[in-house]
C-alpha cells in the first residue's frame, strides 16, 4: 500500500523567504508583493499576508482569489482584459495595469469613472532570459509597448510604469533592468507616480546579491525619490518550500531501458520540466552517473503521452515497485500549472507547519474531473 502523491509545502521555509523579502523590502524602502501565477494555494495566503502588503494577479480569478483570501486590493496587469469583466476587475483594483495604449484608451470611460490608479506595460527590450517561452522582451513580442509606439508625453490620467523581463534572475540582472528602464523610459519616469519592476527577481535562493539588489534599489528610489517601487516576484516566495512525493507503481524494461511507471506526470503536474525544460532535484539520486549511484532509470509519467517522461536519474541501489521518488521545489509553477488531461488523479496538496502536523489538505476526486466539463 503506497501512500498517496501529494505536493507538501512547508510553513516554516516559506517564513524564511517572507522574511528574507519583507528585509529587502523594508530596507530599500520599496513595495513586494506576491504574483498568484506562480502560487495560487489559497489557504496559505494568511501565511504571505502576515509579511506582504499584497498580490498581484493576471486575471479576474486570480484577482477575486486575492480580494477574497489576501483581503488586500489586487496589482493587477493583464495582457488583455474581457470588455465584460473590465469595470469588475477594475473596481476591485489597487493598481491596474494596461498592456497597450489602444487598451488604455478603450477603457478610459470606466477606469476614469471608478477612479482606477492605472500604469501601462513597456517593453524595455532586455531580459537575460534564454528561452523564448519565458522571454517577454523580443521587440517583436505581444507583452508591452516598445519605445517608439510611445507618444512624447504620457497619455492623461497614467499613473504608473510596468515592466516585466526577468525570470529566476540576478541582482546584476535586475540592476541592468533598472539603467535600461532609466535610459529609455526615463521622461515617463519623472510624470508618473509608481514602477513596478515585474517578477524574477529570485531573492531567496541561495548565492543571490541582496546587498547589490538593495543597493540599486535604493539609488533608483534617490534619483526618483516620487516613484513608488513595486517588485512583483512569484517564484522568490517560494524557492525550496515544497516537495512532490511520488510512488513507484511499476518498471518497464525495453532493451535495458529501465523506466520507473510513478502515480505522477510531468505534463500533468510539473509541465515546466518539460517546457523549460529542466531536470528537478530528486532526494538521493544524482543526475550524472557516479560510481555511488551506478543504477540508471528514466522517470515515467502515468499520463499516455510519449514525451511524458524524464532521461536517466541515477540511484545507490535498485529501485522496486512501492519505493518513493521525492521531488524537490516544488512549490512553484506546479500546482497553478497542474491539468486532469487523461484523467490523471491530481496530487494531494497540503501545508505542513513546524512541528510536522499537517495544517492544510485539499485532496481530489473523480467529482473534480467530471466537474471541469458539466
Ligand atoms: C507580469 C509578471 N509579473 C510577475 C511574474 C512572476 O515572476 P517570477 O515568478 O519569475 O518571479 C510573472 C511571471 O511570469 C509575470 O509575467
Amino acid at each position: 500500500m503506497t501512500n498517496r502523491s501529494t505536493f507538501r509545502i512547508y510553513e516554516d521555509k516559506v517564513r524564511q523567504n517572507l522574511e528574507r523579502i519583507a528585509d529587502v523590502a523594508s530596507t530599500a524602502d520599496v513595495t513586494i508583493i506576491l504574483a498568484l501565477k506562480a502560487f495560487a494555494y489559497w489557504p496559505a495566503f494568511p501565511i504571505f499576508a502576515e509579511y506582504l502588503t499584497g498580490a498581484t494577479a493576471s486575471s479576474l480569478n486570480e484577482a477575486k482569489l486575492i480580494k477574497n483570501h489576501f483581503g488586500k486590493p489586487p496589482h493587477v496587469y493583464a495582457p488583455v482584459y474581457r470588455p465584460h469583466e473590465f469595470a469588475e476587475i477594475a473596481e476591485m483594483s489597487g493598481h491596474l495595469t494596461f498592456n497597450t495604449l489602444t487598451e488604455l484608451e478603450r477603457h478610459r470611460e470606466t477606469w476614469e469613472r471608478l477612479g482606477t490608479n492605472v500604469g501601462l506595460r513597456v517593453n524595455p527590450e532586455y531580459s537575460p532570459v534564454e528561452t523564448d517561452l519565458y522571454n517577454p522582451a523580443d521587440p517583436h513580442g505581444r507583452l508591452g509597448e516598445t519605445l517608439p509606439n510611445l507618444p512624447a508625453k504620457p497619455p492623461k490620467g497614467l499613473k504608473g510604469i510596468h515592466v516585466h523581463t526577468l525570470c529566476e534572475s540576478t541582482a546584476e540582472n535586475t540592476a541592468t533592468l533598472i539603467e535600461r528602464v532609466k535610459a529609455q523610459f526615463g521622461h515617463y519616469l519623472e510624470q508618473v507616480e509608481w514602477l513596478n519592476l515585474g517578477g524574477g527577481h529570485l531573492m531567496t535562493k541561495d548565492g543571490y546579491d541582496t546587498d547589490l539588489l538593495i543597493k540599486s534599489l535604493q539609488d533608483f528610489r534617490q534619483r526618483y525619490p516620487h516613484l513608488e517601487v513595486i517588485l512583483e516576484p512569484g517564484s522568490a516566495h517560494l524557492w525550496g518550500t515544497g516537495t512532490l512525493e511520488s510512488n513507484v507503481l511499476d518498471i518497464v524494461d525495453n532493451y535495458g531501458y529501465r523506466t520507473l511507471m510513478l502515480d505522477v506526470s510531468f505534463t500533468c503536474h510539473m509541465p515546466d520540466t518539460l517546457e523549460m525544460p529542466y531536470r528537478p532535484d530528486i532526494r538521493g539520486a544524482s543526475k550524472e552517473a557516479k560510481p555511488e549511484f551506478p543504477y540508471a532509470y528514466r522517470l515515467g509519467g502515468m499520463s499516455c503521452l510519449a514525451g511524458d517522461y524524464l532521461a536517466e536519474y541515477y540511484f545507490p541501489q535498485p529501485v522496486r515497485p512501492g519505493d518513493t521518488i521525492l521531488f524537490e521545489d516544488m512549490a512553484h509553477y506546479t500546482t497553478v500549472k497542474t491539468t486532469m488531461f487523461n484523467g490523471v488523479p491530481h496530487p494531494d496538496i497540503c501545508i505542513i507547519d513546524a512541528h510536522g502536523e499537517v495544517t492544510h489538505r485539499r485532496s481530489f476526486t473523480y467529482e473534480d474531473y467530471e466537474g471541469r466539463m458539466g
